[in-house]
C-alpha cells in the first residue's frame, strides 16, 4: 500500500521537507510520552548526567555522547546545572534521550515500526531501510536550546545521501515555543560541512562557510501527531523555547542499507547491527 499521493511526493521533490497532519494518534503519542516517563525514571537511578548543547561540547561530554549510539542515554540543557549539580528536577532539565530507543525499548519499537511508516519508507525509494537513530527532544519551558542551523546528512553521512528525518510532534509546536523551520528546496544546494570522528574525538570538516540564507525560512507549526517528513540535504533549525509551554518531539533517522556507511560516521554500533522494519528480537 502506498501512503503519499503524487501530490506530496511532488511537493517533497520539490521542498525536500513535507508536513503530515494526524500520522499518529494522540493515543500514540501519548503512550511514547508516558513511556518516556517511565524510562527517565529508571535512569534517574543511575548517574548518566551530561549537558548537551549544538554550540559547544567538552571531552568527557563528547565520549559520553560518541558510545550512545547504542543506548538509552539523557542529554542534560546547559541551564540545567549549577555548580556541577542538576539544579532542575531531572524531568525538567533533560534536553533529549537518545539513540536507539527504537531497538531497545518494546514501546518505542512499535511507534517506529509502525505500518504506515514501512510503506511511507518505501514511498520515499528505501530499498534497505535501516533504523539508525532515535531522539526524544524535550525543548523544556523557559531553558529548551536553540538547534542550530543544519543538515541531517552533515552528521548522519551516507554514500550517497540516503538520510530522512522523521520528526513527530508529541506535543503542539508553535513559533513560541521552538517549533522547526526549514529552507523549502534548501535540499537541493550540497551540504555545507560534515561532522565525522578523527581519532578519538570528533571535528566538522567545513566544505562552505558561509551561512545559511534563512531568508527564505518559513516555520512548521504542528499539532500533536504530526509528522514531518525531513529530506537529509535539507536545512532545518528550531528556536530556544521561551514560552511556558514544554514541545516534546521524537525523531528517528532512516538511511539506506544499500549505500556506504562510513566508518568515521560518529554513530557506531559495534556490538549491535542496524536493524530494519523487522521488530527486534524478543519483541
Ligand atoms: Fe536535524
Amino acid at each position: 500500500m502506498l501512503t503519499l499521493t503524487e501530490k506530496q511526493k511532488d511537493a517533497y521533490d520539490r521542498d525536500g521537507v513535507l508536513v503530515v497532519p494526524g500520522f499518529y494518534s494522540d493515543e500514540e503519542c501519548q503512550v511514547l510520552r508516558t513511556r518516556m516517563a517511565e524510562l527517565v525514571d529508571e535512569i534517574r537511578s543511575g548517574s548518566e548526567n551530561v549537558v548537551f548543547s549544538t554550540t559547544g561540547q567538552t571531552h568527557s561530554e563528547e565520549e559520553y555522547f560518541l558510545t550512545s549510539g547504542d543506548k538509552i542515554r539523557p542529554f542534560y540543557e546547559d541551564g540545567a546545572f549549577q555548580d556541577g549539580q542538576l539544579a532542575v528536577a531531572p524531568e525538567l532539565g533533560l534536553n533529549k534521550v537518545g539513540h536507539a530507543m527504537h531497538d531497545l525499548d518494546p514501546e518505542f519499537s512499535r511507534f517506529c515500526r509502525k505500518r504506515a511508516l514501512v510503506d511511507l519508507a518505501t514511498d520515499l525509494g528505501y530499498v534497505e531501510p535501516l533504523l539508525l537513530q532515535s531522539m526524544y527532544i524535550y525543548k523544556q519551558p523557559r531553558i529548551g536550546g536553540e538547534v542550530v542551523w543544519h543538515t541531517d546528512h552533515t552528521f548522519l553521512w551516507t554514500e550517497p545521501q540516503t538520510v530522512t528525518g522523521f520528526w513527530v510532534a508529541l506535543e503542539t509546536a508553535t513559533e513560541e515555543n521552538g517549533c522547526l523551520w526549514c529552507l523549502p528546496g534548501g535540499h537541493r544546494q550540497p551540504v555545507k560541512s560534515r561532522f565525522r570522528r578523527e581519532g578519538a574525538g570528533t571535528i566538522t570538516e567545513v566544505f562552505d562557510p558561509s551561512p545559511y540564507d534563512s531568508d527564505g525560512a518559513i516555520p512548521l507549526p504542528a499539532e500533536t501527531g504530526t509528522l514531518v517528513v525531513i529530506h537529509g540535504q535539507l536545512p532545518h533549525w528550531s528556536a530556544p523555547n521561551r514560552s511556558e509551554r514544554s514541545r516534546h518531539a521524537f525523531t528517528l533517522h532512516l538511511i539506506d542499507g544499500e549505500a556506504e556507511y562510513p566508518e568515521d560516521n560518529w554513530l557506531q554500533r559495534p556490538d549491535m547491527p542496524l536493524l530494519g522494519f523487522d521488530s527486534p528480537p524478543g519483541f
